[in-house]
């Protein structure tokens, strides 16, 4: 046992779990699913595993992504990343729900299918009918050589190594840049992006990896906000746009590993219901880098503000609204639109991961939690 117990310690390299180790080899993880596809100096893009199937992809009429868990929040972004750049409709479902309604899938659909361990019993069956069906399926997987890697037709593996804390964190951002890089090669086959946007971001994307190492120098300061917050019962997230995935999965985060109840919400929807929870209890976390979306996002932290809930809010660095309004203001590199969530995930998963340590909890082994569900 105690050779177990000191095995255990050299593998997280001297961290205390293994979640905070993964959340700090992301300016690496990144870097290895970009690493000999993303040549920003060429302005040049090349993902093997979909080379033989562009052209199919550049013609589909919708694209369906299929996912549970943070890879359906990886899915998510996509959404919004995907329509922007290729002008083709994309619906992201949950892939328990997507196999059991009969859908309505067949030729000329693509299915994305976005897993981490490549082996989620749903999302397994869910493409192995839409495949019968007729629908190409491509995986983007991290587990290589997974079941749902080896069902699909084609596809990009995410490359972050193994994951072995069961909230997910480096897989999805390793999710979040690859599906940026197939939405951008679409894009460039279909001619639905301009070069000087496509040469735009693949240099952000280049430049993304040192600034997730960049905005993991907050971690001292996410801890002491952690300890603020932590005898709260509830936590609303709040986003829009690129940022509402985020918030869903700031939410995740924290439900898995801290066991607090929390909540993400598209900041906008708040006033259809979660403002009625709103008092000084309660801590709001908004995640509102700036975008297209800022000014309306202001205006929503207003609201919270007036309500007298506690706002902690992720803001790119140097703003100058927000601070003045916020309780809490974590700052973090700008970004393009596209791939801020990148960045914005990061505090939230410090976030949980402080929370879920100063509560007491096996953060790397949640209650009731596991890591790859192969069961219904
Ligand atoms: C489980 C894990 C989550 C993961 C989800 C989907 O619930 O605890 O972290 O996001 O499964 O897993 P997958 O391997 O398909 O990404």
């Amino acid at each position: 046992q105690k050779l177990d117990i000191e095995l255990a310690a050299i593998e997280k390299s001297g961290y205390d779990h293994f979640m905070l180790k993964e959340i700090f080899e992301q300016p690496q993880t990144i870097f290895d699913s970009l690493r000999g596809r993303l040549d920003a100096k060429s302005g040049t893009l090349t993902l093997g595993g979909i080379r033989e199937h562009a052209a199919i992809l550049s013609q589909a009429k919708r694209i369906i992504i299929v996912a549970c868990g943070t890879s359906w929040h990886a899915g998510l972004v996509a959404e919004y990343m995907i329509e922007e750049l290729c002008r083709v409709p994309v619906e992201v479902e949950y892939a328990s729900e997507f196999r059991y309604r009969n859908p309505v899938v067949g030729e000329g659909d693509v299915i994305i299918a976005v897993s981490q361990s490549g082996e989620t019993a749903d999302t397994l069956v869910a493409i192995e009918s839409a495949k019968q069906k007729g629908a190409i399926i491509l995986g983007v997987c991290n587990v290589v050589g997974s079941s749902i890697a080896r069902l699909s037709h084609a596809g990009a593996y995410t490359h972050a190594g193994p994951e072995i804390g069961v909230a997910s964190t480096k897989a999805f951002t390793a999710q979040l840049a690859v599906l940026c890089m197939i939405g951008l090669k679409v894009a460039q086959e279909k001619g639905t992006i301009t070069q000087q946007r496509f040469q735009h971001l693949l240099d952000e994307l280049d430049a993304i990896s040192e600034k997730v190492a960049t905005t993991l120098k907050l971690n001292d300061q996410v801890k002491q906000i952690a300890d603020k917050y932590k005898d709260a019962r509830d936590f609303l997230y709040l986003g829009r746009g690129y940022n509402f995935p985020v918030a869903l999965e700031g939410a995740l985060k924290l439900k898995e590993i801290s066991y607090i109840h929390a909540e993400g919400y598209p900041a906008a929807e708040m006033k259809h219901g979660p403002i009625a929870l709103v008092d000084e209890n309660l801590p709001v976390v908004f995640v509102a880098t700036r975008d297209s979306y800022y000014e309306k996002v202001v205006s929503n932290i207003q609201e919270i503000k007036a309500r007298k809930g506690k706002v902690i809010a992720v803001v790119t660095e140097g703003d100058q609204t927000i601070p003045g309004m916020a309780d809490d203001v974590i700052e973090v590199p700008a970004a393009d639109e596209l791939i801020a969530p990148i960045l914005s995930v990061i505090p939230l998963q410090l976030l949980a991961y402080h929370i879920g340590v100063l509560k007491g909890f096996d953060v790397d082994k949640p209650r009731n939690l596991a890591k790859s569900v192969t069961v219904e």
